[in-house]
């Protein structure tokens, strides 16, 4: 996954702090998420999951979709829409998974094709999501 400039993520931080979240152990940065609100769109994108390569498999990048998922939810944002590459199995499989475990619906809804690079965008249907789906 690609890093971006400091400044990108200080400003994630300050004026999207319900849905760019950190998983934190021991004072130790393990994940982010960084997912911003579309107001004239009325979705929310998912742009980054990352958890450290050592801490993988601890439902740790699930733990942030979930927390999103949730905002999302209070708000009243019943869509959110993520893009992923398609050679990046695992992170299709947790996003379906945890979709499917709370009841929502994922669907393919276009593709972003650039030199080398290949995303299909999801859309995720949360309507029937409600908090008490939801162990925080
Ligand atoms: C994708 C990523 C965020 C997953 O984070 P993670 O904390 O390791 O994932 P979790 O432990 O929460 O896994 C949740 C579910 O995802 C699926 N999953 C996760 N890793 C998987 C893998 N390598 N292969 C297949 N399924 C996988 C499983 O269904 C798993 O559920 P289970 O443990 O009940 O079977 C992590 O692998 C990562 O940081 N990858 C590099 C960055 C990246 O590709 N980000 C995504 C861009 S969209």
């Amino acid at each position: 996954m690609a890093s971006y400039n400091n400044y990108i993520y200080w400003m994630l931080g300050k004026y999207f702090p319900s849905t760019c979240l950190v998983a934190e152990e021991n004072g130790q940065v393990l994940g982010y998420i960084g997912a911003l609100l579309s107001a004239e769109k009325r979705k929310i994108f998912i742009w980054q999951i990352a958890v450290k390569s050592e801490e993988r498999g601890r439902q740790i990048g699930r733990k942030l979709l979930q927390s999103v998922l949730l905002t999302a939810g209070d708000m009243g944002i019943m869509q959110l829409e993520i893009a992923i590459n398609d050679k990046n199995s695992s992170c299709r499989h947790m996003v379906e998974k945890l979709v499917q475990d709370l009841q929502g619906t994922i669907t393919e809804k276009e593709r972003y094709q650039d030199e080398g690079f290949c995303e299909t965008v999801y859309s995720i249907l949360i309507d029937c999501i409600r908090s008490k789906n939801f162990n925080k």
